[in-house]
């Protein structure tokens, strides 16, 4: 069939099947085109693994140290006439990728909060890898089911305390406007701390190790976000960003879990990027786009393979001591929070306007990369021709 983008607000219904297959290609060769990463993991679980960072960290664990590769998603597999999610068609073409260069890998796609995805994966390490020695936490969802109290929770994206002004911009048509949020009632936080705290990945850490999955020395590490002083109130001092306290709170447990296995828990703070996630984030897409701007200027833009590159070669793999902020967290946000760039952003911040935009953000690249999420405006993808939407993943567990 030939598929067409159906956009509604920051999703995008279809996804296509050969530019999901370019990015991921592009993704490989860019680690392909670095060296290897020395003393990088051999065995690794990506919780997350099939798209925005947590895809990225499989590819570089793959094609970066030839690891054998586990990816838990959750995704939506295509059917005659109806096109997959784009994780599905990543993945499909990360794999075909993998199994050609002839390295393990398999997937698992499925509910990773539930008791029943924990389980199923640790059976298929302990059968095909014995353990692994990196899990990578990279999930990012707007509900989870506890499988403890079988209670659905869902998160918010709300400040907490008082109402929240500020601009934001639909990143389709380009309109800069104000938004007031309302604040956040108790029962929202404690909901998106649910969600997207660090409960869920100490489970997974405690029944791997319960398993003997876990290699001596494993590393595993979750993701956060910290931003600037513009987007606090909606992120790092909203509910999101309490939901970050506890996950990175939950890292130190996790840490002295580990210490009889010699294992470490980490919290890397990357960079904000357009991906699923963080579309959803009222005002973050004019940010990012006053962002994309400046660090492009100065020659440091990142995407997501970028970013995971640098954190398994410079931090994670370094053949040093990983360093860390004050807190303990590993800072590959570090050209993201350079004073000069959040200077700079600041200053476009205040004249930013619908006019103005066009000039002084990035909302084309914004646009561009979102579009690029769902395999749609990859350059070099013919998107009159007719593709084959059933793409199956040749490694995925039944
Ligand atoms: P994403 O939306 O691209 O990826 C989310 C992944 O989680 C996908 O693989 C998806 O299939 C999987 N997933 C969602 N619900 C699931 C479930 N119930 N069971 C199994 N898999 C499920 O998100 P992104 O942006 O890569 O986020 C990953 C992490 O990175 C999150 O913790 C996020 O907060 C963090 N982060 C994101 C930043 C950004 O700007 N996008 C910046 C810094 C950190």
């Amino acid at each position: 069939m030939v598929i067409e983008p159906k956009i509604r607000g920051f999703i995008c219904l279809t996804a296509h099947p050969a530019g999901c297959e370019q990015n991921v290609i592009n993704q490989i060769n860019y680690i392909k085109s670095k060296k290897a990463i020395d003393g990088g993991p051999a065995k690794v679980l990506v919780i997350g693994a099939s798209t925005g960072f947590g895809l990225a960290s499989r590819i570089t664990s793959a094609f970066g140290s030839d690891a054998a590769t586990v990816g838990v998603y959750f995704e939506k597999p295509p059917a005659p006439g109806k096109p997959g999610s784009a994780g599905w068609y990543n993945t499909a073409a990360f794999e075909k990728q993998a199994h050609d260069a002839g390295l393990y890998a398999k997937s698992i796609n499925g509910d990773a909060f539930s008791d029943e995805i924990k389980e199923k994966t640790i059976a298929l390490i302990k059968k095909e890898l014995g353990q692994v020695d990196l899990v990578i936490y990279s999930l990012a969802s707007p509900r989870r089911t506890n499988p403890k109290t079988g209670v659905a929770h869902n998160s918010v994206i709300k400040p907490i305390g008082e109402v929240f002004t500020n601009k934001t911009v639909d990143f389709h048509t380009g309109v800069v406007s104000e938004i007031s949020i309302n604040p956040a009632t108790e029962e929202e936080i404690a909901n998106t701390v649910e969600v997207m705290g660090g409960e869920d990945w100490a489970m997974w850490i405690d029944a791997m190790k319960e398993a003997n999955v876990l290699a001596n020395g494993v590393v595993t590490v979750a993701y956060s976000y910290i931003g600037p002083a513009l987007t606090e109130k909606v992120y790092r001092k909203g509910t999101i960003g309490r939901a970050k306290d506890h996950l990175e709170a939950t890292a130190f447990e996790i840490n002295d879990s580990l210490k009889a296995i010699d294992g470490k828990a980490l919290i890397s703070v990357n960079k904000a990027l357009v991906t699923q996630a963080s579309s959803a984030i009222p005002v973050i897409p004019l940010y990012i786009s006053l962002l994309y701007k400046t660090m492009k200027a100065e020659g440091i833009h990142e995407g997501c393979i970028e970013q995971i590159q640098r954190l398994f070669e410079q931090r994670l793999y370094n053949g040093s001591t990983i360093p860390t902020d004050d807190k303990g967290r590993i800072r590959i946000d570090d050209w993201e929070m350079r004073p000069d760039v959040q200077a700079k952003v600041d200053e476009l911040w205040k004249i930013a306007d619908t006019e103005s935009l066009k000039s002084i953000g990035d909302l084309a690249g914004y646009h561009g990369d979102f579009m690029n999420l769902f395999g749609f405006e990859v350059p070099g993808v013919d998107y009159t021709a007719d593709v084959n939407e059933v793409v199956e993943v040749s490694g995925l567990v039944s």
